[in-house]
């Protein structure tokens, strides 16, 4: 079995980032989970189902087909034979992935799903509970953190750069809002796993966040 490094943290706290970074310097894979339960709930929205409704988002779950591969060093799936990249990061997904995300049935299908990409190799996995529920027992477990501040205008400037027409405050609002979901649902609340390095990187660059995992790795 190869090695699983879990990097949790909340929104915009630069866990896409660093965990590509150093799962390129690592030569392991690269796995998004927040990209999974983005995936069910742009498949609900797909079969026009209320992002709210979570019998019915549970049927639209249960009733795609999901498929698991590796690309370019990367982990990816397809949903009913499409693989959406871009649109998982509109802003309907966006506002209804938490709500999704906290449905316990919808959990148990992306957790057991993510643990089986063990299957592929090493890898290098970012989420919310990565080192709390998908791989406990991983001795490398990073938590990322940052301002609040800091991190919504981390996702404003990138949503921009996107060409996408964002308000600041609206960014801080969302990004508050869906902190609070994230870290007081019931099922699987955001917290510090046991055992886990926390980085604050507020004033650091990303270069330095993805030395610091990398350098604790290697021990
Ligand atoms: P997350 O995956 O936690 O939501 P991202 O990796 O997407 O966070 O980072 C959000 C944005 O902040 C990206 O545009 C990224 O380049 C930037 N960023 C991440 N870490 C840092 C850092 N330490 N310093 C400055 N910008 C950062
Ligand atoms: O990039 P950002 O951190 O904003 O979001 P993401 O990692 O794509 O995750 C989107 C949402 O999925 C989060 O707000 C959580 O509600 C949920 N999520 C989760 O519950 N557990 C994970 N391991 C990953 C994401």
């Amino acid at each position: 079995m190869g090695k699983a490094i879990a990097i949790d943290g909340p929104s915009a706290s630069g866990k896409s980032s660093v965990s590509k970074g150093v799962a390129a310097e690592l030569g392991f894979m690269y796995v998004d989970s927040g990209a999974l339960y983005r995936g069910v709930t742009w498949q609900a929205i797909r079969k026009g189902v209320d992002a709210t409704d979570a019998a019915a988002v549970l049927d639209a779950m249960h009733a795609a087909d999901w498929d698991f591969f590796v690309q370019d060093g990367a982990a990816i799936f397809s949903v009913d034979g499409d693989v959406p990249v871009q649109e998982l990061r509109e802003k309907d997904v966006r506002e209804s992935v938490a709500h999704v995300a906290a449905i316990p049935e919808v959990r148990k299908f992306v957790v057991e799903s993510l643990q089986s990409l063990e299957n592929f190799g090493s890898l290098v996995m970012e989420g919310r509970d990565i080192g709390t529920v998908v791989f406990p027992d991983s001795p490398y477990k990073f938590y990322l953190d940052a301002d609040p501040e800091e991190r919504a205008m981390r996702r404003y400037r990138e949503l921009v750069a996107a060409g996408e027409d964002e308000k600041a405050h609206e960014v801080m609002d969302s990004l508050k809002k869906r902190d609070k979901i994230d870290s007081t649902r019931k099922t699987d609340p955001l917290v510090v796993a046991p055992g886990a390095q926390v980085i604050d990187s507020t004033l650091m660059t990303l270069e330095e966040v993805i030395q610091t995992v990398v350098d604790s790795v290697r021990g």
